[in-house]
Formats: structure tokens, sequence, C-alpha cells
């Protein structure tokens, strides 16, 4: 493929594996903190400060950034790559660490905090002579999280399973949780995806079986994470069995207006929603790429019925305002002679009709994962991310890891997702038939097989001799100049032992597809993970997040093994997920 001359590819010195305590990065390159965990928002009037021992109340934290930064975009503010607005979700919470006292015993106001500590924060930022600072206060700051109003729209909307007794008419919805990866509309809004929801639903012991087999699909019913549904019945499965069906959504956000309402957008199917991912067709419509990250889950696309009205100004927002609720869901089968189709999700086709249990088009978006099984969609490795070269349109998702691939009972390996008890993961693509996003077809093959290639049986294979080794891919960003960004979720549990022992902390990687190679340009702290990152339009800054550093083999109760970024030993702070801004130190392209 052609690239732009004089554009340098990946002419950083690669970072080691290292299992420091700390943000390393390349020679020439640094790191600064941004915007951590309980650090005001900026919203006027009202930027309560940290406290370090957690007392902030749940008022203060629908102020501050949440926790558990994740999916991140930098818009641009009049075209400029100095300012702009910073939208990121923040995905879950750590309860030992946002309460004074622990996790337990749940209480009203925990829970109120909790729901606060999620959902989205949008922040201004500006670059002046010493980097990038807060604005603060600016006038589109805003907090959107548990308990902020929003609206249903699209064929799902007023549905049967979405009316509660709090919203008999199943239009309306508070809040958004567990907000992960994301994606941005070309007119100029932020896509922001609820993953995993069901853990914050519960019941009682004797009442826990009564979620039915449609909510059981979503991981429902298997018992709660954290317990709200003790002290707000809303989570209560028994009582509100359809709660939970009005998330699960991709919630579209207007950034620039901190007035608006966020909309859950239903025509793009209900899953652990993971990336929304757009891109248009050759004839001008939109679609959306999608992953479902549970094992043996799918990928999706939505295609717009619509056109895509150009531009991104308050003018285009407006015209393209309910685009996203007119389409074609579909899901996709990876053959295994490398070709693969979308099959659509259409009540009434491939056996998706009354005799398999939909009433119509609205419940088979609320239960898309269903409608994907009858029509025999491929069960993968756990779709996290999704991505698109913007040079070729090729389009890139890690399959994170599926320990249960090939055991007793479960899926054997296929030839998309080719090894059993995969622990490392990997990267899949594929080519759309005629280059065109509305194709039904498409070619694919698999950009790296993750994993620690001198390990006997690991089965690793990258797309060159000149590729650090990495596990467990996540975040996955593609840059203007075509180079493909790679963040790694391997498990606490996992970091720095057994077969990851080789491959450090978590880390963000910087591959050129064109040549195969792949460098190490980042490693996180202790514990963390390394999820979401965006650069600016100059590509002279990187935005990227560290979610949950601390985060001990033993999982989120023991003590944590990091004190990053307030303190150097561990247990001398309580760890905060963070925003990060990475500069060369000379002003020049990050990663070439
Ligand atoms: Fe929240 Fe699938 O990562
Ligand atoms: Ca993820
Ligand atoms: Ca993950
Ligand atoms: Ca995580």
């Amino acid at each position: 493929r052609a690239r732009p001359a004089g554009d340098g590819r990946l002419g950083f010195e690669s970072v080691p594996a290292t299992l420091r305590d700390a943000v390393t990065v390349p020679p020439g390159y640094e790191a600064r903190l941004l915007y951590p965990w309980g650090a005001p928002t900026g919203i006027a009037g009202a930027m309560p400060a940290f406290a370090p021992d957690a007392s902030n109340s749940a008022a203060e934290q629908a102020l501050q950034a949440g926790m558990h930064h994740d999916g991140m975009h930098f818009f641009a503010l009049d075209g400029r790559a100095d300012r702009g607005l910073l939208v990121m979700n923040h995905e879950y919470t750590d309860e030992q660490l946002l309460h004074p006292e622990g996790a337990r015993p749940m209480t009203a106001d925990k829970a109120r905090k909790s729901l606060h500590a999620m959902g989205v924060s949008v922040i201004e930022v500006e670059l002046g002579p010493d980097g990038w600072r807060q604005v603060l206060p600016s006038r589109f700051a805003r907090r959107i999280h548990g308990h902020t109003p929003m609206r249903i729209a699209g064929p799902a909307r007023g549905s049967p399973l979405l009316r509660t007794a709090a919203d008999p008419a199943g239009e309306r919805v508070y809040g958004t949780f567990a907000n992960c990866a994301m994606g941005v509309t070309p007119w100029g809004t932020y896509l922001s995806c609820e993953e995993n929801f069901q853990v914050y639903f519960g019941a009682s012991k004797e009442a826990l079986p009564t979620a039915g087999a449609a909510q059981q699909r979503y991981g429902l019913g298997a018992g709660s994470w954290v317990d709200y549904w003790r002290v707000d019945e809303r989570f209560d499965l028994a009582k509100n069995p359809n709660e939970s069906n009005r998330f699960g959504w991709v919630v579209e956000i207007d950034p620039f207006d901190p007035a608006s309402t966020p909309v859950k957008r239903t025509a793009l199917g209900r899953k652990h929603q993971e990336s929304a991912t757009c891109t248009l067709t050759k004839d001008g419509r939109l679609a959306v790429y999608m992953g479902d990250d549970s094992n043996f889950e799918y990928i999706y696309k939505f295609v717009s019925r619509d056109k895509v009205r150009p531009g991104s100004d308050a003018a285009a927002r407006a015209a393209n305002r309910d685009l996203l609720d007119r389409g074609t869901l579909h899901v996709a089968r990876y053959d295994d002679d490398g070709r693969g189709r979308w099959l659509e999700l259409r009540h009434g086709l491939g056996g998706v009709d009354a005799d398999s249990g939909f009433a119509g088009q609205a419940e088979v978006l609320i239960h898309a994962r269903r409608a994907a099984d009858i029509v025999g969609a491929t069960r993968m490795d756990r779709p996290e991310w999704i991505a698109i070269d913007p040079a070729s349109g090729e389009v890139y998702v890690t399959l994170t890891h599926n320990v249960s691939r090939g055991r007793p009972g479960m899926p054997a390996a296929d030839a998309a997702n080719p090894r059993a008890e995969n622990i490392f993961g990997g990267i899949l693509r594929w080519r759309e038939a005629g280059g065109d996003a509305a194709a039904t077809s498409f070619a694919w093959d698999h950009f790296a097989l993750a994993g620690d290639p001198d390990l006997p049986g690991a089965g690793a294979r990258y797309p060159s001799a000149e590729a650090d080794a990495f596990g467990c891919p996540d975040g996955l960003h593609f840059d203007t100049g075509g180079l493909l960004w790679i963040q790694t979720d391997m498990s606490g549990r996992a970091i720095g032992q057994g077969p990851m022992a080789a491959l450090g902390n978590n880390q963000m990687l910087c591959a050129d597809p064109a040549s195969g190679r792949i460098k190490r340009f980042l490693v996180g702290p202790s514990g963390c993970e390394v999820t979401g990152c965006v650069l600016t339009p100059d590509r002279r800054s990187l935005f990227v997040n560290i979610q949950h550093p601390g985060e001990t083999r033993e999982g989120t109760s023991g003590t944590p093994n990091s004190a990053w970024p307030d303190g150097t030993l561990p247990g001398s702070a309580r760890p905060r997920s963070a925003t990060v801004v990475v500069r060369r130190r000379d002003g020049g392209i990050v990663g070439t």
C-alpha cells in the first residue's frame, strides 16, 4: 500500500516488557497525569477537591472524575489541535477503594456514590506552554452517570419488555453504567457502550432463579457483583425484571451541548456492548461495527437506512439526530475458507420469528444474542475493540482470550478462533467485499495470534519478525496516520507469571500494518489495564487511560499492589485510574 512520503513510522525505541510500578514511555517522550479519579470535572461553582480518604459524598462524586477510565475521544474545538473536549467512559467501580470503610455493608448512600462513579466525563482541555491542562471551570464540563435521565429510541422504544413501574411507557431510563469501549459518529457525537451491566442486578437466593432463559443469556440471575438490589429496588431482578433490559445498549451523547439528553439507540442491538466503530458505506450511509465481550459471543454490524448528512457542526448533529434509529443489524459468520457473511437479524428471517419466541423486531434487538444463535453466527473468543484502517478500510477486532474454548461441552477451536484454551487472544481483520462497508460478505485473516513466541506450544504468530510480544489485546485504535495502537488487558492474576512471565505489565504497542512491525510504546503501573486512547488531530499528543492500577493478583479484595499515581509504595495512597497525556519532548508526531 502507498504511504505518504516523509511519514516516519515507529521511529521510537521499544520499551522493554517491565513490571515497574510506573508509566514507562520511550526515551524522548514524557507522560503526564491529567485527570485521575476524583478530580473535579470542571462544572462552574461545583468543583469539589478529591478527598484522599475517599470521604467525598455521592453528590460530590457526581461532579468529579469517575473510576476505571476506559474508551475515550478528543473532539477538537474550532478545529484546533491544542484545545478540545476529552470525553471518556468510567467503566466500573472498586467499592473497596470508593468508600472510606470499604465495600460492605452496601448502603443507599454507597450505591448512589457508586452509580455516580460510572458513566461518562466531558472535560475541556487546552495545551499551554506547560503542557496540557484542564480548563476549570468549563461551560462544556459534564458528568453523565447512573442517575442521568436518558431517552430510549429506535424500534424497541416502548416495548413491553422495556416498561417498568417507574417508566410505564418504556421510553425513559435513569442513567448508564458499565461503559467500556466507544465510538464516534461522523457528525460529532460520542457513542458510549454498556458492557457488563448484568453484575449490578441481583435478588435474594430464593428469587434469583426467576431470571428467565432470555435474561440468563446475558449473565443475569447469576448473582450480583455490587449489591445495589439490597438498597434500591430498581436493581432487584425479582421486583423489577425489565429494568435490566434497559441496559446493554449504545448510548449517543452530544458532548458540545451539556444540556442535551443522552439517547439509548436500540436499533444497534443489546449485548455486552464493546465498540461502536463508525465508517461510511460507499453510498454515504453509516456502518457501525460492534463486539460483544463474553466467551463465545458475536461480532455485529449495523447499516443505517439513510445517508449521513455531511459535517460535524451543530447543524449536522441536528440533521443526523435520528439516523441511528433506522437500519439493518447483522451478525458475522466467519467461514473456514477465509470468507465470511453478514447475516441479517430481522424478525421473520432465518428462523427468527414467533415460533422461536420473538414477538417482533423489538424483541430481536433486546435479545440480539438469541437471535444471533438462531441464524448461525460464529462464536468468537471475546470480541472487544474494533478499529478501521483509514488507508485500506480493513476492519480489525481484538479477540482478547477465551480459556473455555475447546473444553468439554464447549465449542471447539475453528478457523477464526484457532486455539483451544486460548489464554493469549489475538487480532483478526477483514476486508468487506468491494471495499464497501455495506457489503454482506468479506474475506478475513489473522493479523496476530498473541502470546510469548518463546513458549513451547503458545502458538503465537506475529505479522513480522520485528514484533514485540504481547498478551490479551483489548483496546484498539487507528490514528489518522494509519498506525495501529494496541492496548492489553492481561488479568491481574496472570501478570508477570506463568505464560505471561515475559510480557511485563499491561501495555500499549504501536503497529504498522504495512510492514507488520509492532513496537511496545508504553507500559503501565502494577495491576493496571491500559485501555482507551486517542491522538490530537496533529498527532503530537496522545491521551491514554490507565485503568485500575493496583488491582492485585487476588482481584480487588486484597491490598492494592500499587499506589499510582499519588504514592510510590503500595499502601501509601489509594491507587487511582487516570487519563495520562504523552508527548514527544521535541514536540514531534507521536509514534513516528
Ligand atoms: Fe470492559 Fe470487555 O472490556
Ligand atoms: Ca475492554
Ligand atoms: Ca478486557
Ligand atoms: Ca479492566
